[in-house]
């Protein structure tokens, strides 16, 4: 099973919410990529800041495309549909949030997330390496512990092509090891500088 957690990245999803949804909220409609989302957690997770943030209506317009290449367990769609997880993924969600949007299963120790969350996310099987983008005009693509997986060419490409199906000016986010450096040092602009978080320029 892939590692993966609910709330992995507080700092990430922070300035998702500082930086990236005050700029997404003014357009009409709110796309965002999970890109190797594992079964959930993360795609989730973002959904909740999301709905944190984003005024009933805004929310409306809001919908996160998950997407993983499954190949273990084939699995995952199936996982995040149900929206049901263990006590270990979901213990380092801040308790407020944990307790507006979870509850208790018929299995213990397991929870349920929220139907408002679960509707707005869905899962496609999909591999990266294809450099098919799912479609276009994301605001936001989140690709976090994935593309350490992928050769370095690989990597170059899987990022050309986030750059391509970004909307004019859209956000990407990536993990703390991983640097936009070389050819690619161009298609983007760091937002801050504690968070791999791009702009498309
Ligand atoms: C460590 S998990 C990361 C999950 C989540 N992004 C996170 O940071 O918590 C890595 C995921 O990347 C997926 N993955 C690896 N290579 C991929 C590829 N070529 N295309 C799509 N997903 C891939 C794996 O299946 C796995 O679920």
């Amino acid at each position: 099973m892939a590692f993966t957690f609910f709330f992995r990245d507080i700092t990430a999803l922070n300035a998702i919410k500082d930086h990236v949804i005050p700029e997404l909220r003014k357009q009409r409609y709110i796309n965002v990529w999970d890109a190797g989302c594992a079964m959930g957690p993360e795609p989730y997770s973002i959904a909740i800041i999301f709905k944190e943030t984003l005024g009933y209506y805004e929310f409306k317009r809001f919908r996160i495309y998950a997407t993983d290449l499954d190949e273990e367990s084939n699995e995952f769609g199936k996982i995040l549909a149900k929206g049901i997880y263990p006590e270990e993924a979901v213990k380092r969600i801040p308790g407020d949030i944990f307790r507006k949007y979870f509850s208790s299963n018929n299995k213990p120790e397991y929870f349920k997330i929220a139907d408002e969350i679960m509707q707005c996310v869905c899962f496609q099987k999909h591999d990266l390496r294809s450099l098919q983008p799912i479609r276009d005009n994301f605001g936001l693509i989140v690709c976090k512990n994935v593309l350490l997986h992928l050769q370095d060419s690989e990597r170059i490409n899987v990022i050309k092509m986030f750059h391509k199906s970004l909307a004019p000016g859209g956000f990407f986010v990536t993990e703390q090891t991983q640097k936009i450096t070389g050819e690619v040092a161009g298609l983007f602009e760091q937002v801050i500088p504690n968070v791999q978080l791009f702009r498309k320029t």
